[in-house]
């Protein structure tokens, strides 16, 4: 059969692979340390779930409009405010089937054939797939030789007249490194100057550890939303993966073309998921600060272990819940790629990690600290002697 040359264009998902694989090991009884998950291990907030049935019960159980639920909008419009003083409307809000159909439907709103998007290496890897799908061409910057960190002289080389986006990610899957401040007004500035767009993709933005506050990109434009859209979403940050919500906020062209699309896909997102959603805002505030704080403890004992492992080197992470190690220097003859360390891994010392090629560089794998202080300390003894293994 002849499938599209999009599909064929496509990557396969590498992290929905090796999870794939480590759940059927589990399956199969053997004892495995899957450090591969993106998402975390606590479960949603009892009092969502309750609100999610009492929406079941009172009928909330059909279409909504295709921009979703006012009082959603309005419980995002209230976070923004107070979080990052800011001020929206709320036909400035899209609601969506989690951040992932948000970053989609600007995308697909905004680029075409012709048009390229600019995503930063290493990058979350849906972003060059999304870009494929709308049929324009990803450009790459790497950030490995700057911190990890763009800066925004190489921004400004990057940009061709074709230019139309770029895609920002603070905190960043799969690094853990949130921007500063001041290059997050640089970017902003260039973005303006040079008359393209950024999404600035903040699902992390409650993630963030050691006190330092993140800035979302939206309080540190002046002018009315133009140029940033922001995508985000209630799956990392209430541990609601399964939910499928998340949102974008952009100027209130950009939204009504992106519902316009939205009409034409998935219609709304899930009624109950987005009375959940409102729940989460409305109700389970402390169930942030309580998630912060769980990851943070294994934050610190990841990098305390990883830190005793000589040869691997890793950027700290400041946010989100990953650790991108350089495990190159253990490459041989024999094993020489991230996805032949990730199956020796996984096969040899039954430890799941993701391969750094999924994120376009080589020479890493992608941690998940998002499950129990044990399970890191044994995941991370087993990485150590398959490590030294794989040098005898
Ligand atoms: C950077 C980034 N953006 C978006 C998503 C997708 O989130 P959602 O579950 O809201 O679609 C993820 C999930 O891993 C992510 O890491």
């Amino acid at each position: 059969m002849e499938f599209s040359k999009m599909v064929r264009y496509l990557s396969d998902s590498l992290t929905l692979k090796i999870n794939s694989k480590a759940k059927l090991l589990q399956a199969e009884g053997k004892n495995v340390i899957n450090l591969s998950a993106g998402e975390p291990d606590l479960d949603t907030p009892a009092i969502v779930k309750a609100k999610a049935k009492e929406a079941i019960d009172k009928g909330y159980t059909k279409y909504t409009s295709v921009s979703g639920i006012t009082p959603l909008k309005k419980a995002i419009i209230t976070r923004y405010r107070k979080k990052y003083g800011v001020e929206l409307s709320v036909d400035s809000v899209l609601i969506t089937s989690g951040t992932k159909q948000a970053v989609h439907n600007i995308v697909e709103t905004l680029c075409g054939p012709g048009d390229e998007v600019i995503i930063l290496v290493p990058y979350w890897l849906s972003y060059p797939e999304i870009v494929k799908i709308s049929l324009s061409k990803p450009v790459f910057i790497d950030t490995s030789k700057t911190e990890y960190i763009l800066k925004p002289k190489d921004l400004e080389e990057a940009i061709t007249k074709k230019t139309k986006l770029l895609i920002l990610n603070s905190p960043c899957n799969p690094t853990g490194v949130v921007y500063p401040t001041a290059i997050l007004k640089e970017i902003a500035s260039i973005i303006k100057k040079r008359n393209i767009h950024c999404i600035s993709d903040e699902i992390y933005d409650e993630l963030i550890y050691d006190k330092k506050e993140g800035n979302s990109m939206l309080s540190l434009i002046n002018s009315p939303l133009d140029n940033i859209i922001i995508a985000n979403g209630v799956s990392k940050t209430f541990s609601m993966t399964g939910w499928r919500l998340g949102y974008a906020i952009a100027s209130q062209a950009i939204i009504k073309s992106a519902t316009k699309l939205q009409a034409h896909t998935t219609s709304c997102a899930s009624s109950i998921s987005q009375y959940a959603a409102l729940s989460a805002f409305e109700d389970a505030e402390s169930f942030i600060n309580e998630i912060r704080n769980v990851l943070d403890k294994r934050r610190k004992l990841a990098i305390k272990l990883l830190s005793t492992i000589d040869d691997i080197s890793f950027p700290e992470p400041e946010g989100a819940f990953y650790m991108f190690i350089d495990i190159s220097k253990f490459y041989t003859s024999r094993i020489s790629t991230s996805i032949e360390m990730a199956e020796y891994l996984l096969d040899k010392c039954n430890v799941a990690t993701v391969p750094g090629a999924a994120f376009g560089d080589d020479r890493h794998l992608r941690l998940s600290y998002a499950l129990s202080l044990e399970k890191i300390e044994e995941g991370i003894r087993r990485i150590r002697n398959g490590l030294l293994d794989v040098r005898r």
